[in-house]
């Protein structure tokens, strides 16, 4: 059944297109994109080009796109307060991709490390991160980004009992419209650099995330804190990193049978396109087969830097 592409095509079990993609973009304050030299071709977005790929993705058939803001270093604080004002530049950026009035999903990240001088994800109090007092904050943060018109909120910070709070927060705000996607297992991961470069918090960070990111080593721990965000509320979950990963995709996806996203990380993208750029691989077929990858472990749908680039080419 291998010999044809037609008898290979017929029995083919898992299938990708632009509709299992969702495209995160970095947006800054500047009128100019900027490049970020540890992720070829991704740039800093202006609140423009944010909109502008927002037309893209809807063109491209990709059904929602993930923001993630660039903080003027000098709007960091230690107590990240930038993250609950209502006018921040993710806010800006959803209410300039709802004005656009493009139907288009759009997520936004509940966590405090774009924010933080420290560049933890939670507030810092004699050196460790406090997960209760941080979970006040991200209900605020989660509210004003539904306030700006965000469709998904997505808790990054692996809190405990975040996913609960944020839920009853936006049900109290009359946002019971406003979808949870929690990233359930979220590993402290080496792959995340070039992400933090992108937003501006490498430099800064202090420390690591071990303390509420998860073990790399662990395997039922993910299903612990899987089906605790699903108690909680979650409307779907995310595994991350993705490809070191798969096997948690599939655990989650076989135990909860509910909405598994994945993300492909900065470094999963980097490691792809630098291998490419040295000729060492075939850019095109790689991305497709690290996509089609997820779908087969399980994935629903895969925030993946790629997305448009794969789009184009499905
Ligand atoms: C912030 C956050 C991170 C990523 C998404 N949201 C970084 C981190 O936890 O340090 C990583 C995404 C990527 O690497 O592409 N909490």
């Amino acid at each position: 059944m291998r010999r044809y592409d037609w008898s290979r095509r017929l029995v083919r079990e898992s299938s990708l297109s632009p509709g299992d993609l969702i495209w995160p973009l970095f947006v800054h304050d500047q009128a100019e994109p900027e490049p970020i030299p540890t992720m070829p071709d991704v740039m800093r977005l202006s609140l423009a080009g944010v909109v502008e790929a927002g037309r893209r993705a809807v063109d491209l058939g990709i059904p929602a796109v993930a923001i993630f803001p660039a903080v003027d270093p000098a709007l960091k604080t230690d107590d990240a307060r930038e993250a609950v004002n209502a006018d921040n530049l993710v806010c800006r950026a959803v209410r300039a991709l709802k004005d656009a009035g493009l139907d288009l999903g759009v997520i936004c990240d509940v966590a405090l490390d774009p924010y933080s001088s420290h560049g933890q994800d939670g507030l810092v109090r004699d050196g460790e991160v406090v997960n209760d007092e941080t979970v006040d904050v991200l209900c605020k943060q989660a509210i004003v980004q539904a306030q700006a018109g965000c469709d998904v909120i997505a808790p990054s910070d692996m809190m405990d009992g975040r996913i609960g709070r944020v839920r009853e927060a936006l049900d109290a705000g009359g946002f019971q419209h406003v979808q949870v996607l929690a990233y359930a297992a979220k590993y402290a991961s080496a792959f995340y650099g070039p992400f933090r470069d992108a937003v501006g918090s490498s430099g800064v960070l202090r420390g690591d995330k071990k303390t509420y990111q998860m073990d790399p080593a662990n395997t039922d721990e993910a299903l612990r804190e899987t089906a605790l965000d699903l108690a909680e509320g979650a409307d779907a979950v995310m595994v991350k990193p993705g490809m070191p990963y798969l096997d948690i995709v599939r655990r989650v996806k076989d135990a909860f049978a509910c909405p598994t996203f994945v993300y492909q990380v900065s470094g999963e993208y980097a490691m792809l396109r630098f291998a490419a750029q040295q000729d060492a691989l075939d850019l095109d077929r790689v991305m497709l087969e690290s996509l089609l990858g997820f779908k087969r472990a399980g994935a629903d749908a895969v925030l993946t830097y790629f997305a448009p680039h794969a789009a184009a080419l499905l």
